[in-house]
């Protein structure tokens, strides 16, 4: 079954907290509730995708406009729909909105092991740009890493 992106919308709160609890499911990563949700789709500049396969959904993407800079807030895609090229069609379509709402580079943050995620942004044209060592709490595991990654847009690419 092929994979669509619908627009998150603030009543789709439940479901994004779900989907965010299914794909940071480690013990150390803090949950986003459905009221976080809501309160950020609500904010300024702040917008959101859902990736369906048929009437399911599986993963979600969202990201924040200020001026000509944007941000990626959270990406994921459920363990059971990865490597289908979810993420893939999330983050083009993130990029895609941020850039119609004026977006001249877009950035994020990835922990450094986080292999799968870096691969993904890489594909994407992403670059690293900054280090914040010890950044992500891991608990038992200590700390790690987080990279700053950009993504420049440029002419009609
Ligand atoms: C990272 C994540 C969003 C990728 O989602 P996905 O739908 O599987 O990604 P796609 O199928 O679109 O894959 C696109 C590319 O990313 C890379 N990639 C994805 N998963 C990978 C993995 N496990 N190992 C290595 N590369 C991987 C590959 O380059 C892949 O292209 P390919 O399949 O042609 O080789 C998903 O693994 C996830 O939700 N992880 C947990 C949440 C998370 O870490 N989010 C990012 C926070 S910064």
């Amino acid at each position: 079954m092929s994979n669509t992106v619908r627009t998150l919308r603030p009543h789709d709160r439940n479901v994004a907290a779900s989907l965010y609890a299914q794909c940071f499911d480690a013990p150390w990563e803090r949950t986003w509730t459905a009221a976080e949700f809501t309160r950020l789709l609500e904010s300024p500049g702040c917008f959101g995708a859902l990736l369906m396969t048929g009437d399911q959904p599986d993963g979600l993407a969202l990201a924040r406009v200020a001026a000509d800079e944007a941000e990626v807030l959270t990406i994921g895609v459920v363990p059971t729909a990865r490597r289908r090229g979810g993420a893939t069609l999330l983050l083009s379509t993130l990029s895609r909105r941020c850039r119609r709402r004026g977006a001249r580079h877009i950035f994020l943050e990835v922990a450094e092991d986080n292999l799968a995620a870096r691969h993904l942004y890489e594909a994407h044209g992403f670059v690293i740009v900054g280090r914040r060592n010890n950044y992500f709490d891991r608990g038992p595991h200590g700390h790690v890493t987080a990279l700053t990654m950009r993504r420049d847009f440029h002419g009609n690419r």
